[in-house]
Parts: structure tokens; sequence; C-alpha cells
């Protein structure tokens, strides 16, 4: 059976990824393409939305550079793709960031900042892709990045760690508040996946440390096209009873 006759078949319908331009976001996109959808590449860097389309052969796509911490640009570059493209059936929230400081040098600002893009641009950005006159009549469902440090603590990460928590309660309220309009809402909680985000936050760990977080996924650490094929799997309008989850998507992380 080809992948569009199955029920994770989007039949063409637009999805809206960001964080598009690397790691789980990315590899979402190329994910959510080979099942039928039209995906929109949100991510600030131009030449790496380029690198994830030529990933996409000739399927349907559009890229969108923008930085979603300017929170007040988000509804109308959300309105002027729903003019370009037709009405949008999903969102896939994977942009974020982690910043690693002990609670002595942690700063309001850098919370402050870890909050405006994993939780404050994926919530502007539901509400832009929600609008009536935006969304497929048919209703939509949204997903959100969560992460396992929103469950368990990290030393070092309260601020990321608060942010992700705060994602998954709010994916909850969603799911509760949309499903009048059938609109879908749900999260993954992915444990260690090496993409640039953990590159860089491991650059000033010892090897041994990193190995020691490594051996505390009981499958080993994933690879983005394992988270890929859970967001595909949620998103799907196949999955169509399923709302308000928060998805471990962990190697058995969580599990222990
Ligand atoms: N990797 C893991 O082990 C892991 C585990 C649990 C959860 N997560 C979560 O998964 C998500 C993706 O992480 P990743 O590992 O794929 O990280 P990544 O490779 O560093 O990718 C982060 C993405 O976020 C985008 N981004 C960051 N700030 C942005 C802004 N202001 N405006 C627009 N886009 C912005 C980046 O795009 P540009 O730089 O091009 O703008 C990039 O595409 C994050 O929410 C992360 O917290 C990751």
């Amino acid at each position: 059976m080809s992948p569009d006759a199955s029920f994770l078949a989007f039949d063409g319908r637009w999805v809206v990824v960001t964080g598009a331009s690397s790691g789980l976001g990315r590899a979402i996109a190329v994910e959510l393409s080979r099942h039928g959808a039209g995906v929109v590449l949100v991510g600030r860097d131009a030449a790496r939305l380029a690198d994830t389309a030529a990933l996409l052969d000739d399927a349907p796509h559009r890229t969108l550079a923008l930085d979603l911490t300017g929170l007040e640009a988000i509804a109308p570059a959300i309105a002027a793709l729903k003019n370009e493209l037709g009405p949008l059936y999903g969102l896939c929230h994977a942009a974020g960031i982690v910043q690693t400081r002990p609670l002595a040098s942690n700063t309001v600002e850098l919370m402050r900042a870890q909050f405006d893009i994993n939780l404050y641009a994926g919530l502007e950005l539901a509400r832009a892709v929600c609008r009536r006159d935006v969304m497929t009549p048919e209703g939509g469902s949204l997903l959100f990045i969560s992460s396992v440090y929103g469950r368990v603590g990290m030393p070092g990460q309260t601020g990321y760690c608060a942010t992700k928590g705060a994602v998954a309660a709010a994916v909850r309220a969603l799911a509760v508040e949309l499903a009048r309009r059938n609109v879908r809402v749900n999260c993954i909680s992915p444990g260690l996946v090496h993409t640039e985000m953990t590159k860089q936050s491991f650059a000033r760990l010892a090897p041994e440390h990193v190995r020691k977080l490594e051996e505390a996924h009981p499958l080993g650490p994933g690879q983005p096209e394992d988270v890929a094929r859970a967001a595909t799997f949620l998103l799907a309008p196949g999955t169509r009873w399923i709302t308000g989850a928060d998805l471990a998507v962990d190697g058995g992380f969580t599990a222990q």
C-alpha cells in the first residue's frame, strides 16, 4: 500500500512547520511531505530553509524566513500564507532554544527569551492558524514539541524545563477549548536526539557526562526521524480521536 492510501495521508493539506531549518523540525517537514502534506518551512535562516526545501524534491512547499520572537509579525505572516496557498490544516511548532544556567547566575531575561520562542511564539501561531478565515472548514491539527524535561528535572535548566512543562499544560487547555471546532492539539516530549541544539548545549559537558545521558535512554538516543514519524501520526487527519496527548518519544527515558 502506498503511503497516500494510509490513514497517515494528508492529501495536500497544508501544515506550517517551525524549526524547519534544522534537527527535529526539518525531519518532521520531510516526513509530512512524504505523506502528501504541503509544508510551510519556517525558521530565521533562509539558506538553511532552502537546504530543507531541497530535501522535498518537487513536493508542495513554501519557505518563510521569520524571527518568531517578533510575535506581532506572526498573524500577518500566517494571513498572507492563507491568501497565497488557501486554507491551512495544521501547525507543528518545533522551533525552540535551550539556555543552560545554574540558578545563581540565571536571569529573568534568559528565561523570558526561552518562553518567547518555546511557548509564546507557538501559542501566537496557534491563534493565527486557528482563525476561522485561515483554517480548513473541516478543522485541523496542532502539534507542539515539548521535552522530557517538561516532566523531569535537569540541573541548570530551570527556564527550559519551565517552558516545556508550560507547553504541555497549554496543549491540554487548548485541546479542550478547540475540540468543538474539531481542532486537535497534542504534544510530543522527546528524549535525547543529537541535533544542532544538543551539539551546542553539550559543548561544555565532559564526554563522560554525555555518555551517561545517552545511557539513561534504555533504547539509546533517538534519531530525528523517530520524532518525525510520531509527529506525522499525531498531525494526520486519520488520528482524529487523539487530542490533549503528551506522547513521550524518548527510548524509555521517562518509563524508568
Ligand atoms: N534534540 C533534542 O534532544 C530535543 C529533546 C527534546 C525536545 N527538543 C525540542 O525540539 C525542538 C527542536 O529542537 P532541535 O533539537 O531540532 O533544535 P535545533 O536543531 O537547534 O533547531 C531549532 C530550530 O528552531 C529555530 N528557531 C530558534 N529560534 C527561532 C526564532 N527566534 N525564530 C524562528 N525560528 C527559531 C531554528 O531556526 P533558525 O536558527 O534557522 O532560525 C531551528 O530550526 C525544540 O523545541 C527543542 O526544545 C529537542
